[in-house]
């Protein structure tokens, strides 16, 4: 959407994953404060973005939305001004339907009316869902938000969650800054390695402006090991994702905080270049030896090896695969050890990598000759 807006991929929180409906003025206030204190702000983490079930049940005699009394008193004004002072920036959610999933009331046909609350709230970006939608195409559902957004004459940014129903990359990029393209992600290997698979389908239509989202962060949940988390962080930099930490940040572990905070992982992310990476090559057993990879600015190029195989196994990236003549000399670089790999490929590149875990490199060429992906 041609907003001024995600130029680069969101990045931020969201109360979903972890917190679901026990969500409150004190929950969003603490995790505003950590989000400064352990310094997730200073990366780039700057959406603060409450899910579902803010609102009361009702709307008021006015026909307006208004928060839950007893979870949300002092309102969602009070809220902005308390995050915009530490330098955030505050999200809401609607529902492109009669009731939000949750059953609070929804905005479809009273897209006018609560842009122009949330507008007057002082929020930053609004997330609009799915629920009830009475069997209307998302594609008249979604633009009449837009709209309304853009009549207020506050720049929101437009978070599409459709769940990628009838395939949001082909049309959403006129209508929202980013467009969910499947359902709901789970904390688990299972459910993350299937939305990389769903959402790699959309690439070509990701850049800046309105990015292909395969749902928030669930790192730091507890559902998946390390590795998996590793991967799932490295995959969704990668493929030019939001990230949108999905965790409880006022409690992480020091792995939940190594993973959302590694500098050169958010950079690839946040690439000026903005064109999403893919999977390019994959070997093993069903395809689970795996190598992603994609442009970055500056001629360099990402190349993630990723393991989704049961035990460890040596992944080797082919120069033909990534689009570099062979002969080519690249510096790569580990942004996970955080050093530059000795030794100068030419033609190939290959690691040991543990059972499902995934390496991270950047791939800078010595000489000039390689031609995009
Ligand atoms: C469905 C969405 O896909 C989720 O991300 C979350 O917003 C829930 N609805 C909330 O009800």
């Amino acid at each position: 959407l041609n907003n001024g807006l995600a130029q680069t991929p969101q990045m931020g929180w969201n109360s979903w994953n972890f917190f679901a409906c026990n969500i409150n003025e004190t929950v969003i206030k603490e995790t505003a404060d950590a989000l400064i204190s352990t310094g997730l702000a200073d990366l780039g983490y700057v959406y603060l973005n409450i899910d579902d079930c803010w609102s009361n049940i009702t709307r008021n005699s006015e026909g307006q939305l208004v928060p839950d009394p007893k979870s949300f008193p002092s309102g969602i004004k009070s809220l902005a001004d308390y995050v915009h002072a530490k330098g955030l920036k505050l999200g809401i959610y609607s529902d492109a339907g009669a009731f939000t999933c949750e059953v609070r009331p929804g905005s479809l046909f009273h897209e006018t009316d609560d842009a122009e609350s949330f507008a007057s709230w002082g929020v930053d970006y609004l997330k609009y869902d799915n629920c009830f939608n009475l069997g209307i195409k998302p594609e008249k559902r979604y633009p009449p938000m837009r709209d309304a957004l853009n009549a207020t004459g506050r720049t929101i940014f437009y978070s599409l969650c459709e769940w990628g129903e009838d395939d949001p990359a082909l049309w959403a990029g006129r209508v929202g800054n980013s467009w969910r393209t499947t359902g709901d992600i789970n904390d688990s290997w299972a459910s993350m390695t299937t939305i990389a698979d769903l959402n790699d389908k959309w690439a070509a239509y990701a850049g800046p402006g309105g990015w292909n989202d395969p749902d928030m962060l669930e790192v730091g949940n507890g559902g998946m090991t390390y590795q998996e988390y590793r991967a799932h962080f490295s995959i969704w930099a990668l493929m030019k994702a939001p990230l949108l930490v999905g965790c409880d940040v006022r409690n992480m572990t020091a792995e939940t905080y190594e993973i959302l905070t590694n500098r050169e992982i958010i950079a690839v992310n946040q690439d000026s270049l903005g064109v999403q990476g893919r999977k390019v090559n994959v070997t093993g057993t069903d395809g689970c030896l795996q190598v992603w990879a994609g442009p970055l600015s500056g001629h360099r190029l990402v190349v993630a090896i990723w393991n989704r195989c049961s035990k460890g196994a040596i992944i080797t990236a082919l120069w033909e695969t990534l689009g570099l003549q062979s002969g080519t000399s690249v510096a790569i670089r580990d942004l996970w050890q955080h050093i530059y790999v000795t030794g100068s490929a030419v033609s190939s590149f290959s690691a040991r990598v543990d059972a499902h875990d995934c390496l991270v490199y950047t791939f800078t060429p010595q000489t000039l000759s390689q031609s995009a992906i």
